[in-house]
């Protein structure tokens, strides 16, 4: 049986607002700002008629734009947050986008099972969207557990716990330290992963269960000695982001998902079929450059560094063979970023790169 999410209040009054005619005239801040949204849908190139599936709806910033900019589009609408899912669904009832918009609750990996069940073909769609990660939404709410500045359950589950899964407070009370400097170095590229791992398995052995996401944050920070970091951008950075980010990448099985994602959408776009991917780190971005470039060689979907928990086998004979191929062609030379106004209007862009292909085979 599903379980219910709880959506919190304040999220609830966002998504209510979003939706509303007042959303339209009031300057209340949109729960999430899509990143890099018209050179998305540029990319995309819509056309009427064509079916698109937007993987990553969020809060639909890109789905509404695509529908504005092609109004005779069609566009399923997948996210594995019911959060999510709630508001696509609320936006598909509506007279604005009813018939032109498709809620699908699920991971990517869903999508064989959800293709069955709405009738669709291989080979059909003609455009797809992948906007990695998390959304503010997700980031923001103290109850999600993913924020290293709010206090909350350190649960992490981008589904709120729907199709069951480990929250990052199970995986910290079980993991082995040899697994955890695994989950930290693969998923966080944490350069002081034994450190972390050794300082937070004796945490939970002195001490207690690690529960809430400033617990977590501050035990980091002690094992570190309070020593500032700095990110790429030589940005004060937290010292647990790295340990953050590698354990949500952790829980939510994320790189497979990616991985597998670009395995499908080779799978169901047509041919001249549009992908358009936006990465926010270099992990993601591989995978996808790997893809694009026909550089995943054959038995490796699980020999990209995201070996640790794959559990999709990529082994059928036909599957592989097809991944060994070259099947697109880039739309531009050099990787997308934002421009300076952007990142400025919303910091969550800083990271962001987009590229874009055409499906030739
Ligand atoms: C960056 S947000 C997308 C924001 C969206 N483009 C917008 O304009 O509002 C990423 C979303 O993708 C969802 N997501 C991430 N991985 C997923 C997966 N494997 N399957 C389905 N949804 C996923 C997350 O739950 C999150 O809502």
């Amino acid at each position: 049986m599903m379980k219910r999410l709880l959506i919190p209040t304040r999220l609830r009054l966002d998504l209510l607002r979003l939706n509303s005619v007042e959303a339209k005239t009031t300057a209340a801040p949109p729960p999430h700002v899509p990143v890099l949204c018209d050179t998305a849908i540029d990319y995309l190139r819509p056309v009427p008629g064509g079916t698109y599936f937007d993987m990553t709806f969020g809060a639909g910033g890109h789905t509404r734009r695509l529908l504005e900019k092609c109004p005779e589009a069609k566009v399923y609408a997948l996210d594995r947050d019911p959060v999510a899912h709630q508001l696509a669904h609320e936006l598909s009832e509506s007279k604005e986008y009813k018939g032109r918009l498709i809620p699908l609750l699920g991971k990517f990996s869903d999508l064989p099972k959800l293709f069955k069940e709405h009738g669709l073909t291989k080979n059909s769609v003609d455009g797809m969207l992948f906007d990695f990660g998390c959304s503010s939404m997700q980031f923001d709410e103290a109850v999600r557990g993913f924020s290293i500045s709010r206090d909350g359950p350190l649960d992490m589950r981008m589904d709120g716990g729907q199709s069951g899964g480990v929250t990052a407070a199970e995986v910290l009370a079980h993991v082995e330290e040899g697994d955890l400097v695994k989950i930290l170095r693969t998923y966080g590229e944490e350069k002081a992963a034994k450190k972390i791992a050794r300082g937070l398995i004796d945490a939970r052995n002195a001490l207690f269960k690690i529960e809430t996401t400033r617990q977590l944050a501050d035990i980091i920070e002690n094992i570190m000695d309070g020593n500032a970091r700095k990110d790429k951008l030589r940005r004060h950075a937290h010292s647990a982001t790295k340990t953050f980010q590698a354990i949500r990448i952790f829980v939510n099985n994320e790189l497979n998902e990616i991985n597998y994602g670009m395995v499908l959408a080779n799978e169901v776009l047509r041919r001249d079929g549009r992908l358009v991917t936006i990465t926010f780190h270099s992990l993601e971005d591989t995978i996808v450059k790997r893809h694009i470039n026909g550089n995943v060689l054959a038995g490796a979907a699980n020999a990209l560094p995201l070996k640790y928990s794959s559990y999709y086998a990529i082994d059928e004979p036909e599957m592989l063979e097809s991944l060994t191929k070259k099947n697109w062609k880039q739309l531009h030379r050099h990787v997308i970023v934002p421009d300076a106004e952007e990142v400025a209007r919303n910091t969550r862009s800083r990271s962001a790169k987009l590229r874009a292909a055409v499906k030739t085979n």
